[in-house]
């Protein structure tokens, strides 16, 4: 039987990084993966995927509403098939990337279903029935996570679509309805509503983005229902009837009340993702999950079962693919001996509609919860250059900070490229900086990014350009 110093079971972000940082500090690693190609849900059909199309489906809207204001004359004719394959290949590009960086650092890759049937021994089944057993020093478990479902509504990814679905429609919908207003409802919404849908989200709560800022919530949502989106809040779906030709969706106010029933051509699902653990032997074994499914880790990622961890989207805290990575850098730094560890406080989350929306650390609700006395700066992107001459002023960014020591608590941004600004909001965090810290760093002209000092100077009330 083949023995490692580390099995990895599970090859999305948590697991392929992961193994790649045990390879690096010496340990002999394999990694398990029951889909064909690495890099998991994010690769396949998560980030990647979505990201393709959210990229090639604004540059269609741009081209239909704002070339014309720069002096560029097109008239753009959407070729679904074209797009199709520019998302497919940009997946290839990307997972034959982890197949190389696993060979590169000599990692041995196993295809198949993994159960782990006692501490050390993992068997792996392969999909023409042959079995393999592996012997290992330590375990990982990355096996991510799966969409969650709503009872009596089901998902046949043609009609009643989950987000894999909704990746690979083949005609744009006429009507699509879409259950749930949270990152992924926002996204995939907005993707088939630039390409050309009429798009309703229904959302239970009386919200967009639950667990957000709430200034940045409402401003979120008006900028959406200003591009075309219909939100219908505070509602649930109870029923589709696929029975004729188009869906017929019964919508009902969450707290009970009368229905009515909206007509679709494709309903998404997105309501949330649920830890997966399917076949991987956990009872048999022992390992404890908390109350959410999920398996528990203490600081360390160990489970309740020595010699076996747990990181990503299977244990607590935000699916996200970077708090995945980093948990995987961490728990291989621990195996090593090493101090490995992730700050929960400066993880920042992005949702990539336009404009974009971006978080790192805590929002205003947060805080006044917690008692914390706090200061706000904020910088509206109609005063910033950059914005005004690529014609990109909606939004603004806002920075929370200790009013007693000047600390940045929280960024919060809803404009062009939040995302790539993300990065200097978690590095503040990260390095414990003040807000005068942010206000005194130049900042390059004329960028995005001068909202970011503008919104820091703004703690002070020292704000130039406004
Ligand atoms: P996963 O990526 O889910 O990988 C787990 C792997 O384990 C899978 O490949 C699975 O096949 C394998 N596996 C499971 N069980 C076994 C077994 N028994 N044996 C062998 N292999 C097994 N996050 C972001 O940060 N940014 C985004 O823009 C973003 N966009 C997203 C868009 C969509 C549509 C979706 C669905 C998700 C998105 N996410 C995004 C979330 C992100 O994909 C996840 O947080 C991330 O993939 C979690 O990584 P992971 O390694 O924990 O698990
Ligand atoms: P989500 O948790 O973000 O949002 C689900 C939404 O559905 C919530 O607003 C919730 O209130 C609502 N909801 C739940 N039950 C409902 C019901 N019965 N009727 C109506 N609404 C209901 O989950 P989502 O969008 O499915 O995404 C799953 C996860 O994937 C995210 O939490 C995120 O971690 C990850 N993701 C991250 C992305 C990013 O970082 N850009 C992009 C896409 C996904």
């Amino acid at each position: 039987m083949p023995s490692y110093d580390l099995v990895v079971i599970g090859t999305g972000p948590g697991g392929y990084v992961c193994a790649v940082r045990a390879a690096q500090l010496g340990l002999k690693t394999a990694v398990v993966e029951k889909r064909p190609t690495h890099g998991g849900t994010c690769l396949n059909i998560g980030c990647i995927p979505s990201k393709a199309l959210l990229h090639a489906s604004e540059l269609f809207e741009q081209a239909r509403l704002a070339f014309g204001k720069m002096g560029i004359d097109a008239a753009p004719r959407l070729d679904l098939k074209t797009m199709m394959a520019f998302k497919e290949q940009g997946v290839e590009g990307n997972v034959k990337g982890v197949e190389f960086l696993l060979k590169k650092n000599r990692i041995d890759a196993f295809h198949g279903v993994a159960r782990i049937v006692g501490p050390g021994e993992v068997v792996v089944a392969g999909a023409k029935g042959d079995t393999q057993s592996l012997h290992a020093r330590s375990i990982v478990i990355a096996t991510g996570s799966e969409v969650a479902h709503l009872k009596g509504i089901e998902i046949d990814e043609k009609r009643i679509v989950s987000s894999t679905g909704a990746l690979s429609l083949p005609d744009v919908p006429r009507q699509l309805l879409v259950i749930g207003a949270g990152v992924i409802g926002l996204e995939l919404g907005s993707v088939w509503r630039r390409l050309g849908s009429q798009v309703t989200v229904v959302e239970f709560l009386d919200g967009v983005l639950p667990g957000m800022d709430g200034e940045v919530r409402r401003a979120a949502q008006r900028l959406l229902e200003r591009q075309g989106m219909i939100f219908r809040l505070s509602s649930k779906v109870t029923a589709v009837d696929t029975s004729g030709p188009r869906l017929k969706v019964t919508v009902e106010p969450s707290g009970g009340g009368a229905a009515d029933i909206v007509e679709a051509d494709i309903v998404l699902v997105a309501v949330g993702r649920v830890p997966y653990t399917d076949g991987l032997g956990l009872t048999e074994v022992g390992i404890k999950l908390d109350d959410r499914g999920r398996i528990a880790v203490d600081q360390r990622y160990a489970t309740s079962v020595p010699g076996i961890w747990a990181i990503g989207d299977v244990i607590a805290g935000p699916m996200l693919a970077h708090k995945a990575e980093d948990e995987g850098i961490a728990v291989a730094e621990i195996l090593a001996g090493q101090a490995g560890h992730v700050n929960y406080d400066a993880i920042p989350n992005v949702v990539y509609t336009h404009p974009e929306i971006a978080a790192v650390g805590k929002t205003e609700e947060e805080l006044r919860a917690a008692g914390i006395a706090y200061n706000v700066g904020r910088f509206p992107m109609t005063a910033n250059g950059r914005a005004k001459v690529n014609m990109t002023t909606e939004g603004f960014i806002k920075i929370l900070a200790d009013a007693r020591t000047d600390r940045v608590l929280g960024v919060h941004m809803v404009c062009a490229d939040a995302g790539n600004m993300a990065a200097e909001a978690a590095l503040a965090i990260e390095f414990g900086a003040a807000a005068e810290d942010l206000a005194r760093t130049c900042h390059a002209h004329p960028t995005l990014s001068e909202a970011v000092k503008e919104a820091a100077m703004g703690v002070a009330h020292r704000t130039i350009h406004m």
